[in-house]
C-alpha cells in the first residue's frame, strides 16, 4: 500500500477504535441516567464503528506495527447531552473532511480496498451524525430520543432505523444479516 493511503487508514482505524469504544462507554452512562433510547443508539453506532475499524485494520492486514492516532478521536465523560454533542462533532468532522479527503488519497494512489472503506464508513457517519441530532434535540427537551429498531449492516456497518430494506443500500447484504437494536 502507498504511503499517504496507509498512514490515512492507520488514523482511520485508531479513530474508528476509539469511537468504537467511547460510544460503548457513553450507552452506559446513558443508561444509567434513564436515556434507554441514546442507549441503544450509542450500542448500535458502536457496533458500527467496530466494523469500520475492522475493514481499515484488514486493509492493513499484511503489515505489522503501531497506529498511531492521527484521528484526534475526542474523549470525556459528560452528561448525555454533552457526549452526544461531541459524538455528532467527531462524526461531522469524518463526514466533511476526513473521510472525503483520505478516500481522494486512495482513489488519487489507486488503493482500492482503502477507497471503498471509506466510502463504506463516510455513508454511515451520514446517518449516525442525523440520529445524534435528534438525540440531541430531545436531550435539550430533557426527553429521551425517539427512535425505532437500529439495524447495523454486518458488512460495512450502515446503520438504518425503522423497516430495514431487503438489502444494505451501501454494500448490497442481505436484511436478514442486519444485526438489529431494538
Ligand atoms: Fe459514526
Ligand atoms: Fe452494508
Amino acid at each position: 500500500m502507498r504511503d499517504m493511503t496507509k498512514a490515512n487508514v492507520l488514523s482511520a482505524y485508531s479513530g474508528e477504535s476509539q469511537a468504537h469504544m467511547r460510544y460503548a462507554i457513553w450507552s452506559d452512562k446513558a443508561a444509567k441516567d434513564g436515556f434507554a433510547n441514546v442507549a441503544r443508539l450509542f450500542r448500535a453506532v458502536s457496533h458500527s464503528e467496530k466494523i469500520h475499524a475492522k475493514r481499515h485494520f484488514m486493509a492493513v492486514a499484511d503489515s505489522f506495527g503501531a497506529a498511531d492516532n492521527l484521528a484526534g478521536a475526542g474523549f470525556g465523560y459528560g452528561e448525555t447531552l454533552q457526549n452526544l454533542e461531541v459524538a455528532v462533532g467527531g462524526e461531522e468532522f469524518e463526514i466533511a473532511e476526513m473521510y472525503p479527503v483520505y478516500k481522494a488519497v486512495a482513489d488519487l494512489q489507486a488503493e482500492k480496498f482503502a477507497s471503498v472503506g471509506f466510502f463504506r464508513a463516510l455513508e454511515a457517519e451520514k446517518v449516525h451524525a442525523a440520529m445524534f441530532h435528534r438525540a440531541i434535540e430531545a436531550a435539550k427537551a430533557g426527553k429521551d430520543v425517539e427512535l425505532g429498531p437500529i439495524h447495523v449492516c454486518p458488512d460495512c456497518g450502515f446503520t438504518m432505523e425503522g423497516d430495514a430494506p431487503d438489502r444494505c443500500p451501501v454494500c448490497g447484504e442481505p436484511k436478514a444479516n442486519f444485526v438489529t437494536y431494538a
